[in-house]
């Protein structure tokens, strides 16, 4: 059957853009003199809203998930201070999609420098997107309805990352593991408390004074064996690699970017110099195809050392100073340290040093060369991750054409969603900082970045018991399901916790989703369809949803409602439809109960771990695992609420190779009609890989049973 075209695309060329070539799909360009939905005045993008109109997009940014009401900037930075006046964050992801009764579209800029988007702040009905210079690839999209939207852009900008399956376990991190033995500390205690685990991170101190490919001889005397000792267990080491490259004579890395021009320039051509991590250092010029190139290929000392992936960061690039601005602080301090400092004075002297960090003047000193045109970092900026991450991936892909590396970033720009994921940054141990991620993961989720996690408990500041507990409640419906924390803060692992069976519950029920997690992950890559979706998005005609973020469908069997609020031990909940809520006490031991469309208080103790699985729809579980190695698939088990007809299909593969889009591997469908009070099961088992399926199925009046073998 032919499907009639739903979504159109158009593309307008303003002035003279620098081509990103992300988007590698041939496009015709509109005639300038004829706009759909937007109007150019004074140099600005100009979209007129109405009253009830919503403005979905920009990825990873501060706030709601509808974008009205406030400024927001394109342009990466390393700000560890998520709070709400900001604007923006590590990610730049330049899309919106604006909702109104009429009509859907959307508009995605393909541009590398600063745009400032005001939703309704200045004129509550006038969205302004300013660009710094109206050079700009311009792409609307219209159609008619928000998923079609979705898909049509995701086709637009190329398929998504796909990790390894074994990042879909449960991944311990913190910065802090400083050395060989506290690594195999973690193994231990993990081990002791029978908690799951599939990858312990290595942060800046595996490495020798934080220099890139290079492992501290001290601190890690058996880097090999201990990388290959783990795997044996299941257990992968996943190291950091910084943009920055430590300034210092006979450092391999340094000599041979600094002899092949490889690094960023300043105005004068010389390599431009800041501080990081290591001290002083360069930045490769990642938009140089020779310098991504060479770096990438470093990657492979690691690799030749048993490791599976990375997580690339400080690549905003962040700035800690320059000697430039050391100096000029310095100087101003000089001139009035003398004086008498009063009240201004001493905030010049203050702010000369607290403002060191991530200066515009000094992203405005450096150089790269793009296509052989040499541009100022901050016409490009939003693009230096992106080209990093590409690099790392295609070096990658090259090397190893059938193996699936880990692979995610703190910054990012649309079209880094082809090469990797990303984790949110430097967030908190704040209760705000998880409904962020709930709302984030939403967002994320329209740019393609559907491998995406935030550091689970919180990076700074020290976590409680109970916010780890709810933050994993959420988390383990996170493709990236990380826990990490900073230097000094309090331990965060769980063992480190009175309620360690606790922790060894939500763990086992991760586990025991992740035939699920893993089915939905690859349909949402496959058919470019969301993962995580806020309601709206699927029940579009109920106008209530358009109102609910703190809410999320993860894939199409699941509603979540998490708790992200101290002592909450309850919540209310939209149902836009009947559904059966789930409550885990353990992956095996659930209270069921069906709810009934519209508005719900449920109590969720904290011991409980809650979903709701939607109305004719199916839900498949395993037994929990101690890792992904290791979960036994020969049997499991569907939960099923079917009032009427329910099909899921199940998707499976080896994990490792790249054959995921041979659609023939791996499914099994199963369907289940509700006939009178009996119900026909249908399944397909093409590969034989469910020995036995259970099933318990649900009517719209509670009414369960459950068939122990039915295939
Ligand atoms: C940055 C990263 C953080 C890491 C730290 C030390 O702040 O965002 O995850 O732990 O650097 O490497």
């Amino acid at each position: 059957m032919k499907h009639k075209k739903q979504s159109i695309v158009k593309k307008y060329k303003l002035g003279n853009p620098i081509e990103t070539n992300i988007i590698d799909r041939q496009i015709f360009c509109e005639d300038n003199n004829n706009f759909e939905h937007f109007q150019i005045f004074d140099d600005d993008i100009v979209i007129n809203l109405n009253e009830t109109d919503i403005v979905y997009g920009l990825g990873q940014s501060t706030r709601g998930i509808n974008k009205r009401g406030f400024i927001y900037k394109s342009f990466c930075v390393d700000d560890d201070m998520h709070t709400e006046n900001k604007s923006s964050l590590y990610g730049s992801h330049n899309i919106l999609i604006i909702k109104n009764k009429a009509k859907i579209f959307a508009i995605y800029t393909d541009y590398p420098g600063e745009i400032t988007y005001d939703i309704g702040y200045t004129d509550s009905n006038i969205l302004k997107m300013s660009p710094k210079s109206l050079d700009i690839n311009l792409y609307i999209i219209t159609s008619d309805s928000l998923k079609q939207i979705i898909k049509e852009f995701r086709s637009l900008i190329g398929p998504s990352y796909v990790p390894p399956k074994w990042a879909f376990g449960y991944q311990q991190s913190r910065w802090g593991y400083e050395t060989e033995s506290d690594i195999k500390n973690v193994v231990e205690n993990f081990k002791k408390n029978n908690l799951p685990i599939d990858s312990i991170y290595l942060d800046i101190d595996y490495m020798q004074q934080y220099k890139n490919f290079t492992v501290d001889q001290k601190s890690f005397p058996n880097f090999e064996k201990l990388v290959k000792d783990l795997l044996e267990e299941n257990i992968k080491l996943v190291p950091i690699i910084d943009a920055a490259v430590r300034i210092e004579k006979d450092y391999e890395l340094y000599e041979e970017g600094a002899a092949n021009n490889y690094f960023c320039k300043d105005e004068y051509g010389n390599d431009f110099e800041a501080g990081c991590w290591p001290g002083k250092v360069c930045f490769p010029d990642f938009l140089n195809e020779k310098s991504r190139n060479w770096f990438s290929s470093k990657y492979k000392f690691l690799i030749d050392k048993g490791i599976n992936g990375f997580w690339n960061d400080m690549n905003e690039p962040a700035i800690f100073y320059t000697p430039e601005g050391i100096s000029s602080a310095v100087e101003n301090v000089n001139q009035i340290k003398d004086n008498d400092i009063d009240l201004s004075l001493f905030f010049t002297i203050k702010d000369g040093f607290s403002n060191l960090m991530n200066r515009m003047q000094d992203y405005k000193s450096f150089y790269h060369t793009l296509d052989e045109i040499k541009f100022r970092n901050d016409i490009v900026h939003n693009l230096y991750a992106y080209f990093m991450t590409k690099g790392c991936y295609e070096y990658l892909d090259k090397e190893f054409p059938d193996k699936r590396f880990l692979l995610f970033s703190r910054s990012s720009c649309i079209g880094s969603h082809k090469h990797s994921g990303v984790w949110t940054g430097d967030n908190r141990s704040w209760w705000s900082h998880l409904l962020m991620n709930i709302k984030h993961m939403a967002s994320l989720n329209m740019c393609g970045f559907i491998y995406s996690g935030a550091d689970i408990g919180g990076f700074s500041d020290n976590t409680t018991e109970d916010l780890l507990i709810r933050w994993m409640q959420f988390g383990i419906f996170a493709p990236l399901f990380r826990n990490h924390a900073a230097k000094g803060t309090r331990n965060q692992e769980p063992y480190n916790f009175n309620k360690v069976n606790l922790f060894k519950n939500i763990l086992n029920i991760r586990y025991s989703l992740i035939l699920y997690i893993y089915s939905e992950y690859m349909k949402a890559i496959i058919e470019n369809i969301m993962y995580f979706s806020p309601l709206s998005f699927e029940y579009e005609s109920d106008t209530f949803c358009l109102r609910i973020e703190d809410q999320l469908l993860v894939g199409e069997s699941i509603m979540i409602a998490p708790i992200y609020e101290q002592n909450g031990i309850g919540r209310y909940v939209y149902l836009p439809e009947d559904m059966l809520f789930i409550k885990f006490k353990e992956f095996d031991k659930y209270h069921f109960e069906v709810r009934y469309k519209g508005h719900n208080y449920i109590d969720i103790s904290i011991e409980e771990t809650h979903l709701f699985l939607r109305k004719n729809k199916i839900l498949p579980l395993t037994n929990p695992a101690t890792n992904v190695e290791s979960i036994d698939c020969s049997t499991i088990y569907l939960i099923a609420f079917v009032c009427d007809i329910a099909n899921f299909e199940i998707y499976d593969d080896d994990g490792y190779s790249k054959g995921y889009l041979n659609h023939k591997n791996f499914k099994t469908n199963i369907g289940i009609t509700k006939k009178g009070q009996d119900y026909i099961i249908n399944i397909e088992n093409n590969n034989n890989k469910f020995k036995h399926i259970e099933m318990k199925i649900f009517d719209e009046n509670g009414y369960n049973r459950t068939i122990y073998d039915c295939i």
